[in-house]
């Protein structure tokens, strides 16, 4: 996680962006704190990251990078906004014992576009990860990458329209409409069993979460969802990120996963 000490929204690179609105910066920090507190009491240990003057989106560090197996994926980002933010990730990894780095070649951006499930990794692209990147993270990672088509600009990466709920049994949920056709009917296929997402939940970003396989730390508004996780035997947890949103992101995007 990143702190938002420099968070701001100060250009727009997707539709929820309004820099014409303006920021609580303080209120902003509180609350990622309190998501910070949230991943400790459920013993996540948290890992943190320094923030960087000049970039204000830096607080969403599940696009900075992609780790599999303690293997390190590098982002490249889509807008020269954050463009160096990839770099103070790998910077990071590296000091942290990372061995296996890898820089992209193509554009993707991250956790944001990359998601990761017992038997796949699941790949966003339409909007900002290129789908020549896919290819590239399956050579990387060793792992079947499966390629799906966003076409929502409010659902610009896919980690905004599904969330993984049990990486060791391919448990997903997913916002349907986000995808194409074609994508749709390839995640019916994998996953006949998923939870499926309404409007309301997907617009509150209720899909932007991070689960450890019981507990789901998911945005609080996100009513629905969030009874539909507790019928299905998980323990969710709601947390209020108001002024990240205002950046186009939550829970997820706040919390870049170690996988080693
Ligand atoms: N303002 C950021 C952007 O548009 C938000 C990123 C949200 N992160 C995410 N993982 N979806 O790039």
């Amino acid at each position: 996680m990143c702190p938002p000490a420099h968070f701001d929204v100060a250009y727009a690179i997707n539709p929820w962006m309004d820099p014409a609105k303006p920021v609580d910066p303080a209120l902003a920090l509180a609350q990622w704190e309190d998501l910070r507190a949230v991943h400790r009491s459920l013993g996540h240990t948290v890992e943190e990251l320094a923030p960087v003057r000049g970039l204000p989106d830096m607080v969403f560090t599940a696009n900075g990078a992609t780790v599999v197996d303690g293997r390190v994926f590098g982002a490249r980002f889509a807008h020269p906004e954050r463009e160096p933010e990839a770099e103070a990730h790998l910077q990071w990894f590296a000091a942290h014992g990372f061995g296996h780095l890898h820089v992209p070649v193509h554009i993707n951006e991250g956790e944001g576009d990359f998601a990761v499930t017992a038997s796949y990794v699941l790949a966003g692209r339409g909007f900002r990860t290129n789908p020549l990147a896919h290819g590239e993270a399956q050579e990387f990672f060793g792992r079947p990458v499966i390629g799906l088509e966003l076409i929502d600009p409010r659902y610009y990466h896919l980690d905004l329209a599904l969330a993984v709920l049990d990486d060791a049994a391919d448990e997903v949920a997913y916002y349907p409409p986000a995808f194409s056709p074609g994508s749709r009917e390839v995640l019916r296929r994998l996953f006949p069993h998923a939870l499926v997402a309404d409007d309301e939940d997907a617009a509150v970003f209720g899909l932007n979460a991070v689960s450890d396989g019981l507990h789901v730390v998911l945005p609080q508004a996100a009513a629905g969802l969030t009874a539909a996780l507790r019928e299905r035997g998980f323990e969710p947890v709601g947390v209020d990120l108001g002024e990240l949103l205002k950046g186009g992101g939550a829970v997820k995007c706040c919390t870049q996963e170690l996988r080693d």
